[in-house]
């Protein structure tokens, strides 16, 4: 099992080293690429201030005079985190956020007691990918998606392990692949993946277009023999004829391996699911309900924003499981890519959208209710060992604002 692991590993990593870079400017990429390192400045490399707060339980709502332990607020004005903030303005009770905000507490403000709200999250974008212009690629790129034919028995796709209409998820602990084979890691959704630094818990594709690549040839997923077989497979198939011409109209020839990232990865880059925190964030202030705010005060002051931030509420940094209480698990991680040492047990923070949705958690898949997650990361990334049923409950209640209204 675990060698099956580790040669799916090499595999695939050797699949993007020699892949990962094609991305030339056609469509477009280029700039998605950009807009997809940009979270990147989301980086509260602040860490871990905020645990520490004794008072998370209370249950009166409004907490005041919490300037002491939110050491953060000061720091993170000025430092450029404000850029997309004009929203500000709009907020009648925003007081004194001009140069050095310079009342700590942040939870005093008038209404919501939410002041620091934009220094860690950011509404989704209406779209990553000019879809019209590429409407062409992204609808070949959706049809790849579904295709089990891109798998070496025509059984399993894409589809099998990320459902469209599952949030992008399977609910298995670990993916049943081809011949039923499982790999070590549980099938982390589609969906807003496009915004994450990088692909896969480790983080070893750069991007979806890049990582689209690694599943068709790995031998507990889809299992194709190599990428020479699977141009020949899907080139023979009539209807690609058409669509790949269409998608790559600019090109004589359009059937290569690469251009299959290609197509998937642009139509992945339209799979973002805007919930009713974006709303919130775009200044509904009833997009939320009373425990779901309570939750999203509990979740920023105990910690858990200082790592799920940013406009997928994590996807944008690797942390290492276990920071302050040492968590069990046999992979490591981000090592097996980088082979440095700090990055034992360094995984990608994941993004919490649609997390309500997409049990079991956790790399392994080993954790099954979202409650027990929640008491694990406070135990093990915030060192805080007890929470009550409250904080749990409310923290849960925030987290499922995240969830698409689309499909909600
Ligand atoms: C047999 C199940 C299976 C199939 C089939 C499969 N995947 Fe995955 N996918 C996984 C697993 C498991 C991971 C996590 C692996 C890891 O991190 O090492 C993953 C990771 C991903 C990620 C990274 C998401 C993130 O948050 O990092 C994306 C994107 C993705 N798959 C897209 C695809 C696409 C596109 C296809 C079809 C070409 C595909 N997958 C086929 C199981 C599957
Ligand atoms: C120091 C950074 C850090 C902090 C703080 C943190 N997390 Fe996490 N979180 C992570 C990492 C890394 C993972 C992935 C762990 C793994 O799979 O091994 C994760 C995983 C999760 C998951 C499971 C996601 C999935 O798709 O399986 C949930 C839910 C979660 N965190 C919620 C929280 C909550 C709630 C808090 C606050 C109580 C919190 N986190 C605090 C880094 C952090």
């Amino acid at each position: 099992m675990k060698l099956i692991l580790l040669f799916a590993l090499i595999l695939s990593t050797n699949a993007y080293a020699q892949d990962g870079d094609e991305h030339n400017n056609e469509n477009g990429q280029e700039q998605h690429h950009k807009a997809e390192k940009h979270g990147d400045d989301h980086e509260h490399e602040g860490g871990m201030h905020g645990h520490g707060h004794e008072d998370d339980e209370d249950e009166s709502g409004d907490s005041h005079g919490h300037g002491g332990g939110h050491g953060h607020e000061g720091g993170k004005h000025g430092d450029g985190m404000h850029g997309h903030d004009h929203e500000d303005d709009e907020n009648g009770d925003s007081h004194g956020h001009g140069g050095g905000h310079g009342h700590e507490g942040g939870m005093h403000g008038g209404g919501h007691g939410m002041d620091n709200i934009k220094q860690y999250f950011e509404p989704l974008p209406a779209s990553i990918i000019d879809e019209e212009k590429n409407a062409a690629l992204i609808k070949l790129g959706k049809i790849l998606y579904m295709d089990p034919r891109l798998s070496v028995n025509d059984k399993i796709s894409c589809n099998s392990c990320h459902g469209l209409n599952n949030y992008g998820v399977d609910n298995e602990p670990t993916s049943p692949g081809h011949e039923g084979k499982r790999g070590g890691r549980n099938s982390p959704t589609t969906m807003n993946a496009a915004l994450h630094i990088a692909q896969f818990w480790d983080g070893r594709a750069s991007d979806v277009e890049a990582q689209a690549l690694g599943p068709i040839l790995n031998p507990v997923e889809m299992g194709m023999p190599t990428k020479g077989a699977v141009v020949q497979k899907i080139q023979a198939i009539d209807e690609y004829q058409v669509l790949f011409a269409e998608a790559f109209s600019e090109s004589k020839y359009p059937f290569n391996y690469n251009n299959i990232g290609k197509a998937i990865g642009a139509f992945e880059r339209t799979l973002l699911t805007p919930s009713r925190f974006d709303d919130f964030l775009n200044g509904d202030e009833d997009a939320l309900n009373k425990s779901e705010k309570k939750g999203l005060k509990k979740f920023m002051r105990m910690g858990c924003a200082n790592c799920h931030n940013g406009v997928a509420i994590g996807g944008n940094s690797y942390k290492k499981i276990g920071l302050v209480e040492p968590y069990e698990t046999e992979d490591m991680g981000r090592y097996e890519v980088t082979g440095l040492e700090s990055d034992k047990k360094v995984f990608k923070v994941p993004s919490l959208r649609n997390i309500t949705k997409t049990a079991p958690y956790f790399h392994d898949g080993s954790v099954e209710t979202l409650d027990e997650a929640i008491q694990l990361m406070a135990k093990h990334q915030l060192g805080r060992d007890h929470v009550g049923h409250g904080m749990v409950r409310d923290i849960k209640a925030f987290l499922g604002s995240l969830t698409g209204k689309d499909a909600e």
